[in-house]
């Protein structure tokens, strides 16, 4: 079992590049399952999320190679399977983004069905609303989805009741081969969305207003495979400045689209973070005391609910009241108790608001990442924290970081990863 041992103290200073988006690059890879010829993927994240999502691919009957740095060549003219086993899709739920491009490709997919996951119940109806709208039928038995539409998926007008990521992906993906026109009403916006929305588009499908609030999709009969480049990830990014400003760094961060990262700028500005920003990097310094700030985490272009832990752990130590209320899911707390163990004053007013009072003197102690974001939450307490913290339950943070130690010591931080006996 590994551990991370960060000494805080340090000032963050130098120069860190953003590596591909893992939210982009999962249902990018399972998008790759539409194309009838190889695609070849660049700046893909080392990271153990997109070895699940391979993983579901290769079982497939995918050929991967990934023997290139940071890139993948898909072949999918090899496609024998249209089952999703619960081993590689109980890791991790975004393996159920496969089961558009699968449905709307073979007319089958029969995927395990996602638990529970630690920050809420996260349920798949409107994915499966969707799909039914396109005319595909749906069964669910032992633990498994199956979708099936031995004549093809038909165009339909889908409103999606709440602008859910992974519905939106997954309903986009599938409408690419459907007969006739699909309209996505009340779709995510995210940048991820977008890009998806190119990489397909490369790959001869037609869909028009990704990253707006309709989605139109002309069915085609078939698309190829394409060589396409991921976007840079915003939350990484993010994590970074975050890091630079709690520790009164210098930091710069390359490899960045400035737009993307808007909500999470605006409120490190109002919190008294300096932040310069270019086309492609920006940035941070933070010269004087950081000040009290509200957020509310929306969907894009909204305050990003995948910044609401880092930020909150910069909540601690700015001066004054802050607040936190979380409405995209139903239970992303847990880092709280967590943080209030490092000596932060933190108290949550319901599931879904936070109460920080600061700046509060951390301190070092054993602490777990409880999920993705709360583990960077974790890390990033540490980095201002006196002594030491030690942080455990680090597959958390492999699943969406790429190189976070060594990231981080270049930018001066006194952090290690350890191996301890169980
Ligand atoms: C994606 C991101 C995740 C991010 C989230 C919200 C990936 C791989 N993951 O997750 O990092 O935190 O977007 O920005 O891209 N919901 C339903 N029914 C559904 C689908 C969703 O009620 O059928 C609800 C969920 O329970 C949740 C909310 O909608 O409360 C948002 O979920 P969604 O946008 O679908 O998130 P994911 O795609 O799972």
């Amino acid at each position: 079992m590994d551990k991370l041992i960060v000494k805080g103290g340090n000032r963050l200073t130098g120069t860190v590049k953003t590596s591909g988006a893992k939210n982009a690059v999962l249902p990018i890879i399972a998008g790759s399952i539409l194309g009838e010829t190889p695609s070849r993927l660049d700046e893909i994240p080392q990271l153990e999320d997109v070895k699940t999502i391979c993983g579901v691919l290769e079982y497939l009957g995918v050929k991967i190679d990934s023997s290139e740095d940071h890139a993948l060549t898909m072949d999918t003219r090899s496609i024998t399977a249209y089952e999703a086993p619960y081993e590689l899709v109980h890791s991790m739920r975004a393996s159920f983004v496969v089961m558009g491009p699968l449905l709307a490709r073979v007319g089958h997919a029969r995927i395990s069905q996602p638990g529970g996951c630690a920050i809420g119940s996260r349920p798949i109806d409107l994915h499966l609303k969707g799909f039914e709208l396109l005319g595909a039928k749906i069964t669910q038995d032992h633990g498994f989805i199956e979708a099936t539409a031995p004549q093809g998926l038909k165009g339909a007008d889908i409103y999606l009741d709440f602008p859910s990521v992974g519905a939106t992906e997954n309903i986009m993906m599938a409408a690419c081969l459907a007969e006739g026109t699909t309209t996505l009403e009340n779709p995510a916006e995210e940048p991820e969305i977008v890009d998806l929305a190119n990489y397909l588009n490369q790959m001869g499908a037609h869909v028009r207003g990704a990253g707006t609030d309709v989605i139109r999709i002309e069915g085609v009969k078939h698309m190829h495979g394409s060589d396409h480049t991921v976007i840079p990830d915003r939350i990484e990014a993010g994590t970074y400045m975050i890091g630079a400003a709690m520790t009164h760094g210098d930091v710069i961060i390359e490899n960045v689209l400035v737009e993307h990262q808007k909500p999470l700028l605006a409120k490190l500005r109002e919190a008294g973070v300096t932040i310069e920003e270019d086309i492609d990097r920006i940035h941070v310094t933070c010269p004087g005391e950081l000040k009290a700030i509200n957020i509310k985490t929306m969907p894009y272009p909204g305050f990003p609910t995948d910044m609401q832990a880092q930020m909150m752990a910069m909540m601690t130590i700015c001066r004054g009241r802050s607040t936190v209320m979380e409405t995209v899911f139903e239970n992303r707390f847990m880092h709280v108790v967590e943080l209030n163990r490092m000596g932060a004053s933190i108290e949550t007013t319901g599931a879904r608001g936070a109460l920080i009072e600061g700046p509060a003197k951390l301190t070092g102690c054993e602490v777990n990442a409880t999920d993705l974001r709360a583990g960077a939450a974790m890390v990033l307490a540490g980095l201002v924290a006196e002594g030491k913290t030690v942080i455990g339950n680090l597959h958390h943070i492999d699943r969406g970081y790429e190189n976070l130690v060594g990231k981080l010591q270049s930018l001066g931080a006194d952090i290690q990863r350890i191996k301890v006996q169980e």
